[in-house]
């Protein structure tokens, strides 16, 4: 079937659609209401379903002969081990963890969190949560005790499962302090910590609350799957929004489950047997999606990889793992490509490897420049995808669909709706714009399977944040316009999140933190253009009156505050003094200005602004230090 012809089905009568979509799962029982309003009016899927994510993922492969199929490859150039997990072991494996899990009182409904780093120990967890009906909440690992502190206390967990370590290229980051201070800052205590300990370093237990992670398997009965409704969650996973609190954004079991084995083979070009690499983190949804579920429940093999692309041991790393195990789709995000340009120009290294067996690689997290784009494909010989998505759909709003035979693509665009996403370029008025008009993209409801119905226990979050502004719509945060042709372009979030190395970030949590510096009075963190992470976060501060404090030991000072409070990988790690913030007369700071100077865009000033002559001094502080893009966009 043709693009046209599938997406023109999905959007005209999307219950007949998904219906058949979900008809190729094993569910307990199938539904027979596809589509549906919930108590907030929200449009579920598939409601009176019943069926079990880690069944799908695990044991229907060894209930179809597959059991000897390799599910996972763990490879780890940072620990020298490679490991090979059929999914006959895999079950072994995650069923005697479920049964660890249902000992220390886990069962439907409750809450799990996983602060793990890219183990295959940390995908077996997340199996196990979902075998018991029970809802996981994965931390990444580069987040500090602080940001784990905030996710406890808002999604409950009664057990914490980590390990003692992450190993990041040559440092050991031991992890178990982090959790432990974490617990010790959280209002809410869960019961257990479940400790894996790494023979890299052994953390200290703390006594009647840790279990050894082996102990615990070893002493347990397997657990079989737990039945749950497709509208029961699957996960929370959380989100930088525009303030200091993380959003959890909550997935549920049915409709994810179908959304992402229809993704394998329509987005992704997959068969079952094949292997698809993801090289992410199961921290983020990339990895949630397309390290774990996407690939699983497909019955592919997927590679849990701990490694960087540059530096264990060099830029031919990606290469080397995609050769050793005939990777088919290879998805990471543009940044890891930029790493590997850096260190590698010509891409002689990728001359060394056989990557015959790769067919496509994908590209998302982040807008993906022209000239990486171009060296990908010149350098590899090979299509690349790139594909626009966000935590909170699950999987791909826009993207070249490989299995429904590609698309001629454009550099700088992330092609075109997939099948279920309709969606639309409006105005600020909610009008719909024109091709080639920059407005708000905005998907018309109901959103397609595995998109959030709401935040964990927030539901007027969810309304305010993504339905209110244009009411029959989901308002995505980006902004970018339509071609002619009917190709979409990302420009860039039109709120205060910024994407940092692919990783999402908010501008106004850091804010919250630079505030609370003693000597300063006000503050705006902007995102500036960085040729090898895409945008870093730089802080523009205004001190309080009659203070005197070195920039440099301020900026020391406040670069170590953002990573106590949120973690290395926001890479804070320059800040200025400013003499003024151009701001309206009520006294808000006009971010948005700051933001449009910083990404050198046309701007106009705002009528409400109160001395128009702040915006130039801005400007010229911003150009003199060097914050302001200036390169065309030929080179960006
Ligand atoms: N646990 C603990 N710390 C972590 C971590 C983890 N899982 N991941 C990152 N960090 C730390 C890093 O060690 C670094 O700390 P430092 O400031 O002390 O050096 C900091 O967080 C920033 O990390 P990162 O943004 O990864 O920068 P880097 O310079 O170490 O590496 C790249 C640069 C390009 C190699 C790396 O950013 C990368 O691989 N990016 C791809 C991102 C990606 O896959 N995103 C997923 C979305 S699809
Ligand atoms: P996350 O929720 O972490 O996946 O981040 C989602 C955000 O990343 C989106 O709202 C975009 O701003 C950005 N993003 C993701 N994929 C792309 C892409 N292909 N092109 C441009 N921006 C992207």
């Amino acid at each position: 079937m043709s693009y046209q012809q599938e997406y023109g089905n999905a959007v005209n009568n999307p219950e007949a659609f998904w219906r058949e979509q979900a008809e190729k799962l094993a569910w307990y029982k199938a539904p027979d209401t596809i589509l549906q309003n919930d108590e907030n009016g929200i449009g579920r899927w598939f409601v009176d379903g019943e069926l079990n994510t880690c069944y799908l993922a695990v044991d229907y492969h060894v209930d179809q002969g597959k059991g000897d199929q390799t599910a996972i490859i763990y490879d780890s150039p940072v620990t020298n081990t490679k490991q090979k997990i059929s999914y006959k072991e895999l079950q072994e494996a995650v069923s005697k963890f479920a049964g660890g899990l249902a000992s220390l009182g886990v069962k439907k409904g409750d809450r799990v969190v996983i602060y793990m780093p890219m183990i295959p120990q940390a995908v077996i967890a997340m199996l196990a949560v979902a075998r018991l009906g029970a809802i996981h909440s994965v931390v990444f690992g580069g987040f500090s005790a602080h940001e784990l502190a905030i996710r406890i206390d808002d999604a409950q967990p009664k057990v914490v499962v980590t390990a003692s370590c992450g190993i990041e290229i040559e440092r050991v980051i031991q992890y178990k302090p982090m959790v432990d201070e974490a617990i010790e800052l959280a209002e809410y205590k869960p019961s257990s910590v479940v400790l894996l300990q790494r023979e890299q370093c052994q953390a200290s237990m703390v006594e009647g609350r840790d279990v050894d992670y082996n102990t615990l398997v070893d002493s347990s009965e397997p657990a079989g799957c737990t039945a749950v409704k497709a509208t029961d969650p699957l996960y929370i996973l959380y989100t930088s929004g525009t303030t200091g609190k993380p959003k959890g954004v909550v997935r549920d079991n049915g409709g994810h489950a179908v959304a992402l084995n229809y993704s394998m083979s329509t987005i992704y070009g997959m068969q079952p047997g094949d292997v698809f690499w993801a090289a992410s983190d199961v921290g983020w949804v990339v990895g949630h999606s397309y390290i774990v579920y996407g690939p699983l429940i497909y019955g592919c093999t997927t590679i849990v990889y701990e490694g960087k692309p540059v530096r264990t041991p060099d830029a031919g790393g990606f290469w080397r793992v995609a050769e050793e195990y005939k990777v088919k789709a290879l998805f990471a995000a543009p940044t890891a490509f930029r790493a590997i340009r850096k260190e590698d120009p010509d891409g002689k290294l990728i001359g060394d490897y056989d990557l015959s067996a790769l067919e496509t690689i994908f590209m998302a997290g982040e807008r993906l420049d022209p000239p990486t784009y171009h060296w990908t494909v010149e350098k590899t010989g090979k299509p690349v995808v790139d594909h626009w998505w966000q935590t909170e759909t699950g999987w791909a709003i826009c993207a070249n669909p490989v299995g429904l035979g590609t698309l001629p693509t454009k550099a700088g665009s992330s092609t075109v709706p997939v099948p279920g996403f309709n969606v639309k370029i409006l105005d600020s008025l909610g009008n719909e714009l024109p091709a080639n008009t920059q407005g708000t993209i905005a998907i018309e409801l109901p959103l397609p399977p595995s998109c959030l119905p709401t935040i964990w226990g927030n539901f007027e979050r969810f309304k305010q944040g993504y339905l209110s502004e244009y009411p029959g719509y989901y308002c995505s945060g980006d902004g970018g316009y339509v071609d002619e042709e009917g190709y979409l372009f990302i420009m860039g979030r039109t709120d205060d999140v910024i994407n940092v190395a692919g990783h999402r970030l908010s501008t106004g949590e850091m804010e919250e933190v630079l505030a609370s510096h003693e000597a300063v009075a006000e503050c705006s963190v902007i995102g500036v253009a960085d040729k090898l992470k895409g945008q870093v976060p730089v802080g523009l501060t205004l001190l309080k009156d009659g203070v005197d404090i070195d920039e440099e030991q301020l900026q020391a000072e406040l670069v170590a505050m953002v990573r106590e409070k949120i973690g290395p990988l926001a890479c804070l790690k320059r800040t200025i003094v400013v003499p003024r913030l151009p701001k309206t007369r009520s006294g808000k700071i006009l971010r948005k200005l700051l933001r449009q100077i910083a990404s050198g865009q046309e701007y106009s000033v705002p009528s409400t602004i109160d001395d128009p002559s702040s915006v130039s001094e801005i400007q010229s502080v911003m150009l003199d230090k060097g914050l302001v893009d200036d390169r065309s966009p030929e080179e960006v």
